[in-house]
């Protein structure tokens, strides 16, 4: 994927944290959550299951589900409620789906 969805105000902060997203790496800055880190490396988060549009979020605040992701161990989670750490391996599709 090209480009970014968000542009940070901060861009030249440091970004020490790194994890995995449908096997791309992704660096984020202390405390964003993986929405966040997602969407500045990337214009979107996931494809919408109905229609095969990008998904990049909607609420930002844990109400729409528009940022669904899974871990490696397979637990839903929502991407905008989710602090960014060091070693996460996330997906944008469920594994059954992704594999
Ligand atoms: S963007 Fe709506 S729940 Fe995360």
């Amino acid at each position: 994927m090209a480009d970014s969805l968000l542009h940070p105000i901060d861009a030249d902060a440091p970004r020490p944290l790194r994890f995995e997203f449908d096997g791309a790496e992704i660096t984020a800055r202390l405390d964003d959550t993986v929405l966040a880190a997602v969407l500045a490396a990337q214009p979107q988060c996931g494809v919408n299951e109905f229609d095969g549009g990008a998904r990049a979020g909607f609420c930002l605040m844990g109400s729409c589900q528009e940022c669904t992701m899974w871990d490696d161990q397979g637990r839903r989670l929502r991407g905008c409620m989710t602090v960014a750490r060091d070693g996460l391996r996330l997906r944008s599709r469920p594994y059954e789906e992704a594999d």
